[in-house]
């Protein structure tokens, strides 16, 4: 087999982590020796075997001359488990492929060299498919933000609720399984206070595989309308609940909030309303690294405004509500086709009788779309 191959080989196993690995990027490891894969490893969920020590400790696996094929540079640290640098030498592996060097600030390339410094052979690949498979983690330790990416599900005429505020359902069932499971990618879920007035939403990530972490669940609310008695502020103790509203909401009204574990941030106003910068700072300073802002349309139209949108995914259904339906993005205050942002599309997907179309922003409108 081919160095592509297993690497190749290396980012599928690496997949297996894609909803229960955050906050930690997904890393998958194949060792082999004379063109035949010996042990293979991924990381599961944070606090566990890294994928290196995985691969390593499957069935007593002597790799000793082997080469190990793994999709991100190995970790040199201390944290819930021993540095892989270590575990590394230790096997005796002569060769290390690596896919792209490991963006946090700890590694960047030290664990290439503390591998050579030990004699072992290391080549790195910096293959941009790496990167992209863990967009959101190179994000967030770039930037300190969480990656956004807007979800939405929409009819025909860009439509994502009826007249009188109904959404259930514009989607069939397998779209929204796969909403959940983009919950459970991110790890937090963000949406406006107009859909927590109209739905009263859970906002868990629900039916996905391997259990993964709960999501911490966000509202923006500027006015503090949202219901003691609803479903977010009763199941708090569950799993995180923020809400961030205007400093002169809160006049006593967030204790009872707060009583039933929900925290509420004094938020600080921009040109557009809260501040959302100041919003993904506060989240991301928490160690939140992907953030899933499902809506509705104004709030999307916010993020977009703004330049903070990372990646779009927006599931069709073969439906339309009229032009009395709550449109899927709010007013973005375009006076010319020029200045509208573009975006490039990634991938079409059929899920039952609808359409998965996901998009990134497109680097040339930069001026008037920023990176975030
Ligand atoms: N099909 C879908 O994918 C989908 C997804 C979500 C929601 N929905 C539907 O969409 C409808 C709600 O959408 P919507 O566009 O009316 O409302 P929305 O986006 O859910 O909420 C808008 C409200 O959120 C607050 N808000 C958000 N960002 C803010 C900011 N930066 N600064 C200040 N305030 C901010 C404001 O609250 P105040 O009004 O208190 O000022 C604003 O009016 C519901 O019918 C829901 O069922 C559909």
């Amino acid at each position: 087999m081919a160095v592509e191959a297993f690497m190749d080989r290396a980012r599928e196993l690496a997949e297996r982590g894609r909803y229960t690995a955050a906050p930690n990027p997904l890393v998958g490891v194949v060792i082999a020796r004379d063109g035949k894969v010996i042990s293979e490893g991924w990381h599961a969920r944070a606090g566990q075997e890294h994928a290196e020590a995985a691969a390593l400790s499957s069935n007593g696996t002597d790799a000793r001359g082997a080469s190990m094929y793994v999709t991100l540079e190995p970790c040199n640290h201390h944290g819930r488990t021993p540095p892989c640098t270590d575990t590394i030498v230790r096997s005796g592996i002569s060769h290390v492929v690596v896919g792209h060097l490991d963006p946090d600030p700890r590694m960047r390339g030290r664990s290439v060299k503390i591998l050579r410094d030990a004699g072992v052979e290391v080549t790195v690949l910096d293959d941009p498919a790496f990167e992209r498979q863990n967009e959101q983690f190179f994000h967030y330790m770039n930037t300190g933000l969480p990656f956004v990416h807007l979800k939405l599900a929409a009819t025909l005429d860009g439509r994502i609720a009826a007249s009188g505020g109904d959404s259930k359902w514009i989607t069939g069932e397998a779209a929204r399984r796969r909403a959940h499971a983009l919950r459970a990618e991110a790890g937090a879920v963000l949406v406006g206070a107009g859909t927590t007035r109209a739905d009263d939403p859970s906002l868990t990530a629900r039916d996905v595989p391997d259990q993964p972490p709960p999501v911490t669940r966000i509202v923006l609310d500027p006015s503090l309308t949202l219901d003691p008695e609803g479903q977010l502020a009763r199941n708090a103790g569950e799993a995180q609940v923020l809400v961030f509203a205007d400093k002169t909401a809160l006049d006593g009204r967030q204790k009872r909030l707060e009583a039933l574990g929900v925290e509420v941030i004094a938020t600080p106003h921009g040109a557009n309303g809260l501040d959302l910068r100041y919003v993904l700072k506060d989240i991301g300073s928490r160690g939140v690294r992907g953030l899933l802002v499902e809506g509705g349309g104004d709030t999307v139209g916010r993020f977009l405004r703004d330049g903070l949108v990372d990646k779009m995914t927006i599931f069709y259904a073969p439906t339309v509500l009229g032009a009395d339906g709550v449109p899927m993005i709010g007013a973005l205050g375009l006076s010319s086709v020029q200045d509208a942002p573009r975006f490039s599309m990634s991938g079409v997907e059929q899920l039952g009788d609808d359409l998965a179309v996901t998009f990134y922003p497109r680097e040339e409108a930069s001026d008037v779309y920023g990176s975030g």
